[in-house]
């Protein structure tokens, strides 16, 4: 609420929102503001998906654009994200045909709403190749032609990864190599001094798959289990999907990260086990 507050008082009158109690509060904190309501929506291809968390069903947003209205709110628009990386451009396709449904409905009880939010979600580079981003301006332009026609409503998107990814590099250092059992054919394990608290959040499940640039590329390579320093035992970021590293690579050796400038620094602790947050460097 207080945020509300500040924000409005600020000059903030744009507010998204996906439930009545969020609803009740905008229209005391911020009366007369526009608002616009998140739809949930498939977020399949998404390697980082932000589907259960928020959003609501199309019958549950039309009551709330209706109650906006009545609650002296400007019930302006709609919102939805497809998960972030993500790699297909199906996703938008299906729900820019999902919000189009719902302008009609909200049309015909009298809301014309005038603006579309269609987040982020657009994707980059990492292990595997994804679709160039004009594919998706293409796929978005016709969806919205096909469904909206001339009546197109104002669009607005928020792309982040996509904005900033490319910028960041990581720098980190093999603190231990080791063959787990002793053996030859035991699995390689090699310990960096960065792991899932010290940044790469995105690791878990082994969703994020960085790309990992050595001292020794070039050189032959093997599987590679790749864990974080850390004391936890899912401080291990690719166990599955095991990184092709060289053979040569030693303790001590620097290996670079690539495409980390999203979701990396922003999600390092304060100093779990001791270790000192990732610093940054503007370059
Ligand atoms: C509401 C909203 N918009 C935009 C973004 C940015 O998404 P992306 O980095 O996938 O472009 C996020 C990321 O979590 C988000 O929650």
């Amino acid at each position: 609420m207080s945020s509300i507050r500040e924000a409005f008082g600020l000059g903030v009158d744009l507010f998204v929102f996906d439930s009545e109690e969020e609803l009740k509060k905008l229209a005391e904190n911020a009366p007369g503001s526009r608002v616009f309501c998140r739809l949930a929506v498939e977020n399949d291809g998404a390697d980082w998906p932000l589907s259960r968390k928020f959003g609501t069903t199309v019958a549950h947003a039309k009551d709330l654009m209706l109650q906006a209205a009545e609650l002296g709110l400007d019930p302006y628009g709609l919102s939805f994200h497809v998960g972030s990386q993500q790699t297909s451009t199906a996703a938008h396709e299906a729900a820019i045909a999902k919000v189009a449904m719902l302008f009609t409905d909200l049309s015909e009880a009298g809301i014309e709403l005038k603006m579309l939010n269609l987040g982020g979600g657009f994707p980059v580079r990492y292990r595997d190749d994804i679709p160039e981003i004009d594919q998706f301006g293409l796929a978005i332009g016709r969806a919205m032609t096909e469904h909206f026609g001339n009546a197109l409503p104002q669009m607005l998107i928020e792309p982040g990864r996509f904005m900033v990814a490319e910028a960041g590099v990581v720098s980190t250092e093999v603190v231990l190599i080791s063959r787990r059992g002793g053996k030859e054919s035991d699995p390689r394990w090699v310990y960096l001094d960065i792991g899932r608290y010290g940044g790469l959040a995105e690791t878990e499940g082994e969703a994020i798959r960085y790309r990992f640039r050595t001292p020794h590329d070039g050189l032959p390579t093997g599987d590679t289990v790749v864990a974080g320093p850390s004391c936890d035992g899912v401080d291990i970021m690719y166990e599955k999907n095991r990184v092709q590293l060289p053979h040569a690579l030693t303790s001590g050796d620097r290996i670079e990260l690539l495409t980390t400038g999203a979701y990396v620094t922003t999600y390092c602790s304060t100093g779990f086990n001791g270790f000192a947050p990732l610093g940054e460097h503007y370059i």
